[in-house]
């Protein structure tokens, strides 16, 4: 498609994130109860989803941006919040609510799911006491706006909980991840990685980090990444707690090609050097996590 007009590339976008959806509930329910025991989940995100889900209490009002097929809007339900998931893709939808109607007794809370464009979204003002965004902001182009609608949305000592990519891959980094990929068995069959380095030789690192940053796989893929979302949040909001990703070991979460029992401790040894190294300032990382809280008036 030449030129394609905004709304063409979000129902591209929809259809994209429809196929992952149904791809991932043909494996595994959009519940996080089956989610966590995932290994990108394992080694990467379930300390702090769990944290998260730790801070709802029954009743409370919460906003899932970007909800996806749904699972973590029905896991702030599953604490006892009235839960309300926002995303562009119709068929992620369709699978949470199907989801969610095949489980609705065992909720304690409620849920809502609805398809709606976060670039043009009104939310309403002094609503909900918790506001998530998983992997949605740099996906979209008017996170600035975005941004102020979920400042006017939260009630005061309300919390905007942010788990995203932020900046681009140091080269350095996506190196270092390419190197990993290249010595351990991974998706890509060694010769097809001998075959790539002598394909692209010099112009291999670019490759790499091209590949790393996955330009080509959603028609947004980025369009948030010249917004600095960290700064913008950190302009309205109190910044409660801000922690790193590790800088490699994602990548290498989602392409080692080997069996858990194996994966799983050379991961975790992984995270543990990769992220004391984050921390050091020796490798740069892209994924954050935020708690950021609106102050109380
Ligand atoms: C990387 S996925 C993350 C999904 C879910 N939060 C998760 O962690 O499994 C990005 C999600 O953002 C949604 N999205 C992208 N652009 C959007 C927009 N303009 N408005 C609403 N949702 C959007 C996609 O449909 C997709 O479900």
């Amino acid at each position: 498609m030449d030129n394609p007009t905004y709304q063409q590339k979000l129902d591209q976008e929809g259809e994209l994130w429809g196929r992952v959806a149904e791809e991932s509930a043909r494996s595994v329910p959009p519940d996080w109860r089956s989610h966590r025991v995932l290994r990108h989940n394992a080694i990467m995100h379930t300390r702090h989803i769990d944290a998260l889900l730790s801070q709802v209490r029954p009743g409370m009002h919460t906003l899932e941006l970007g909800c996806g097929a749904g699972w973590l809007t029905l896991a702030l339900a599953q604490q006892g919040a009235i839960a309300r998931g926002l995303d562009i893709s119709a068929p992620a939808v369709a699978i949470a609510e199907q989801y969610y109607a095949s489980i609705k007794p065992a909720v304690s809370g409620r849920v809502l799911y609805e398809v709606a464009d976060l670039n043009a979204v009104e939310l309403p003002a002094n609503t909900y006491d918790i506001i998530a965004a998983k992997g949605v902001l740099h996906h979209l182009y008017a996170v600035d706006r975005l941004i102020e609608q979920v400042h006017a949305a939260l009630k005061p000592g309300g919390l905007f909980w942010v788990s995203d990519t932020h900046g681009s891959e140091a080269t350095s980094t996506a190196l270092i991840a390419g190197a990993l990929m290249l010595v351990l068995p991974t998706q890509t069959s060694y010769r097809q990685k001998l075959g790539g380095l002598l394909r692209f030789r010099a112009g291999a690192p670019a490759r790499i980090k091209a590949s790393i940053q996955a330009d080509n796989l959603s028609p947004f893929e980025g369009a948030g990444r010249e917004h600095d979302w960290l700064a913008m949040i950190a302009e309205r909001f109190e910044i409660e707690r801000h922690s790193e990703h590790p800088a490699v070991t994602g990548y290498l979460t989602a392409q080692l090609r080997l069996p858990d029992r194996m994966a799983l401790p050379l991961l975790r040894g992984l995270y543990r050097l990769d992220h004391a190294l984050v921390r050091r300032g020796v490798l740069k990382n892209t994924g954050k996590v935020l708690y950021a809280r609106k102050r109380a008036v």
